[in-house]
């Protein structure tokens, strides 16, 4: 059951990732999807619909109709305790119909402030009283700080166990995120060095072109903190510092993973600018457009203090990590669309080749999460010729991404995880607070302090100033930022 079955994510997202899971035999006769939403709709324009998104994001429909005829649709009144009887009237029809064995998923693809009264009536009205499981898929964001995740969080837990608790973030059904754990733990050639013996830093990259578009309500309260720090780029930190599992289960990989965000320094009010800049875009152009700043746009405050761009450094003060900075990057109107991970070792303890006038590059390994995906390590080699003079090559394994960003792909891998049981690409509850403890300092700090300087980098840039400086303070600086990688090589 697809609650906010009519809104953007369900069209851009959800039911394309059904189709290609149909499609490919992943989800074949035994399976009803049943929208919920507010407005009025038959089954058929339901369906109608829903053929509509496939066409429109996948470009073809093959056994479309067969797929759309396990569509049904509910309207309903969040609130209203006999709309939630007729659904459950239906699902068991449905259950019937399709022996589904009483299995249900309800997906919450609703604005946060519903999920509470839903997961609520679920239980309140029957729906969760089922003989086969139950599973509550729930989106982001997943409170707006640790104090109202935890009120969320008990309001949920009352009608689901946390087992049951499927908490979406989509850059853990990336291809290239879910990659980081293979090459870490099934290469023998990385783990040995994977610690502050051999890595000097890690820097993970987040940046988009686009700007906050028509989501300037929500953005405003949000603001990319917690819009994309709290969540994805935590995430990827977690799996790119956690120590390697005993086993491959949803249980050992999400306790690595909580102990490391458990290991971040907590940061005082006062040190909170020595650890975090924040920006916000002003007008300017990407790719020859000119675009406007971000409290130009719709819903935004005309003298905003919400911050567009966050670059911080996180320290992880365990035995593996203590002194390797881990730094991160993310913002809107930046000058491309990319995430990539860049892990840079520490130089060789002699650099035996000064003949040349360059100093050697250090090693890097670059994960590229996108659009490009793949991996690329730097290495020094002989340059041709005569001289012992030395080159950096690249050693690349990289595509070009299989259709762009924020694909259906993630979510269909979400999607099929959940109706497995399968819950490791979702966040634990003890990962959503830890997350929150930590970002709500520095959000604390931002919002009771207007940042004068704001709007402080050019949409088209790579942020504010203070950004490189937080790395060149520490001796480092951000690996230039390259969306043409694939090509030079
Ligand atoms: C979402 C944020 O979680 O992630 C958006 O709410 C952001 O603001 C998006 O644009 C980025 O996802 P992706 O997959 O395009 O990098």
């Amino acid at each position: 059951m697809i609650f906010g079955a009519t809104g953007d994510l369900a069209k851009r997202k959800l039911f394309p990732s059904l189709y290609h899971l149909f499609r490919k035999g992943k989800i074949a006769k035994n399976f009803a999807v049943v929208g919920v939403a507010r407005r009025e709709l038959s089954n058929e324009e339901f369906q109608a619909h829903v053929k509509d998104s496939v066409l429109t994001s996948i470009g073809k429909d093959e056994n479309i109709e067969e797929f759309v005829s396990h569509f049904y649709y509910k309207s309903n009144d969040v609130s209203d305790s006999d709309s939630y009887i007729e659904l459950n009237q239906l699902a068991v029809q449905l259950d019937e119909k399709y022996e589904l064995g009483g299995n249900r998923i309800f997906y919450l693809a609703m604005a946060p402030e519903f999920f509470g009264t839903i997961t609520d009536h679920l239980k309140q009205d029957g729906l969760t009283d089922t003989q086969g499981f139950k599973r509550l898929v729930i989106e982001k964001p997943f409170g707006h700080d640790l104090e109202s995740a935890e009120v969320l969080n008990n309001q949920i837990r009352a009608s689901f166990s946390e087992k049951e608790i499927y908490r979406i973030d989509h850059y853990l059904g990336k291809e290239m995120v879910q990659n980081i754990e293979v090459i870490r733990f099934a290469n023998a050639l990385f783990e040995p060095l994977w610690n502050n013996r051999y890595i000097s830093n890690i820097q993970i990259t987040s940046s988009e072109e686009l700007g906050v578009e028509e989501r300037g309500r929500y953005y405003e309260k949000s603001g990319a903190l917690r819009d994309m720090v709290q969540n994805h780029m935590m995430q990827m930190v977690a799996l790119l510092a956690m120590e390697p599992p005993i086993r491959l289960t949803t249980d050992e990989i999400r306790s690595e993973k909580v102990k490391v965000l458990r290991a971040l320094r907590p940061l005082k009010d006062e040190e909170v600018k020595d650890y975090f800049v924040r920006g916000q875009y002003d007008a300017g152009s990407i790719n020859g457009t000119e675009v406007q700043g971000y409290r130009e746009g719709s819903n935004v405050d005309p003298e905003s203090n919400t911050e567009t761009f966050v670059a911080g450094k996180l320290m992880i003060d365990n035995f593996r990590w203590a002194g390797t900075p881990f730094y991160i990057r993310t913002g809107k109107r930046m000058e491309a669309k990319s995430t990539k991970i860049v892990i840079q070792f520490k130089d060789i303890p002699m650099n035996l080749y000064y003949n040349t006038d360059k100093q050697l590059s250090p090693n890097l390994l670059v994960i590229h999460i996108q659009p490009e995906e793949g991996i690329t390590l730097h290495l020094n080699a002989k340059k041709t010729g005569q001289n012992i003079e030395t080159t950096p090559v690249k050693l690349n394994f990289v595509n070009n991404g299989v259709d762009g960003m924020n694909t259906p792909e993630a979510y269909e891998k979400l999607l099929h995880d959940c109706m497995r049981g399968d819950a490791t690409n979702f966040t634990h509850w003890d990962e959503v607070k830890l997350s929150w403890a930590f970002t709500d300092t520095i959000s604390n700090v931002w919002e009771n302090t207007t940042e004068e300087e704001f709007p402080n980098y050019q949409a088209g840039s790579m942020g504010p100033l203070a950004a490189d400086k937080l790395l060149a303070q520490d001796g480092f600086f951000w690996w230039p930022f390259s969306a043409l990688e694939v090509d030079e090589c």
